[in-house]
């Protein structure tokens, strides 16, 4: 007890998972490769796909978790943020699944999930800890206080960094999403290879529009000397972006744990996937002397086993909500 399914539809990720008694059973991710073909997520597109592979996604969640449906004792869905007519498709379903079943409904906010990843196996940061939440829509640094009482201490004034990898990768003309082949790359160049400028940002917020553009600038005049630049510096460009992005994102996180005199540090969403990234981080473990939480690259990027725990922690507290709920694009903590 108890025994909860969970649906995530926020984006590009159809995701269906069970939690039985704070353990995930199953967590079962359909991707969307439809949206490779258009160098990024087509929204109507998404809805269309959500809708092919909920079904099948619930029915393989369960039969992995080997659970009937009758023996279910909630369900969660995300609520927000994220793109509305993906997440209509989630939240309708999970409406008329719990309807159907006389279920409670557990509503979770994804950028929450993402943190909350870290209770899925241990070892679990401990309260108050520092995330740096890092995918393709949001930059964040959070002071988790508890499961659902967090502050965003920092936050990115225009584009995420997971932008900043796929809007590289575009200009680099590779396939979208770009973040994971620009990491491929990197790890056969020299990251020290190419300079680009760090944002000069105050505070613990982040820019990275002006990154992006000089980016764009920089392989524009090396083309107009060599049209072969990409193609012959490929790996040592992913791994200059890489190491620069990495760069900016661990400098202001180190400023904010000095500022809240925190030692308890993890990371989260999407980009967390990156190996420059982790690889940084855990060295900090040494230097700083942090405690470093990295989630398993299955729970990093969109899934729902993080909507799943999330939705194990309000049901403990008894936080359901109504058949009258709607989805958010927009959402805050
Ligand atoms: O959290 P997520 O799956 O979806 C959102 O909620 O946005 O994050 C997706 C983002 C994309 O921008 C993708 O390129 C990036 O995470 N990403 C990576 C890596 N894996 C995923 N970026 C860099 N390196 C990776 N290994
Ligand atoms: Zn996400």
């Amino acid at each position: 007890m108890p025994v909860i399914l969970a649906i995530e539809s926020s984006c590009d990720e159809t995701s269906v998972a069970v939690c039985n008694n704070g353990k995930i059973t199953a967590n079962v991710i359909a991707n969307q490769t439809i949206h490779e073909n258009y160098g990024g997520v087509i929204p109507e597109l998404a809805s269309r796909v959500h809708q092919q592979n909920i079904v099948p996604a619930v029915q393989q969640a369960l039969a992995i978790a080997k659970v009937n449906k009758n023996e279910l004792n909630a369900v969660a869905f995300t609520r927000g943020p994220g793109l509305l007519g993906a997440l209509l498709v989630g939240v309708s379903f999970a409406k008329s699944f719990a309807l159907a079943l006389d279920l409670p409904l557990i509503a979770v906010n994804h950028m929450q999930a993402h943190i909350l990843a870290h209770f899925i196996d241990e070892p679990t940061p401990k309260f108050p800890f520092l995330c740096l939440t890092v995918s393709g829509g949001h930059t964040q640094i959070v002071l988790v206080k508890d499961y659902f009482d967090m502050e965003i201490v920092g936050e990115t004034l225009d584009d995420a960094a997971g932008e900043a990898f796929d809007k590289t990768a575009k200009i680099l003309s590779l396939p979208y999403p770009g973040g994971p082949l620009i990491d491929k790359y990197a790890q056969q160049g020299n990251p020290l290879a190419f300079k680009f400028p760090e944002p000069q940002i105050q505070g613990l917020n982040y820019s990275f529009s002006g990154f992006k553009t000089a980016i764009l600038y920089f392989i524009r005049d090396r083309q107009k000397e060599n049209p072969q630049f990409i193609e012959q510096n490929l790996a040592d460009i992913c791994a200059s972006v890489q190491y620069s992005i990495v760069n900016i994102l661990l400098n202001k996180l180190k400023k904010a744990a000095k500022q809240y005199d925190i030692k308890e540090i993890a990371i989260a969403g999407g980009v967390s996937a990156n190996s420059g990234l982790r690889n940084a981080l855990t060295e900090m473990k040494e230097s700083l002397g942090w405690n470093v939480y990295i989630p398993a690259f299955q729970y990093c990027t969109d899934n729902a086993g993080m909507i799943a725990i999330a939705g194990y922690q309000k049901f403990l507290v008894g936080e359901f909500v109504g058949q009258d709920i709607s989805p958010m694009a927009r959402m805050n903590f």
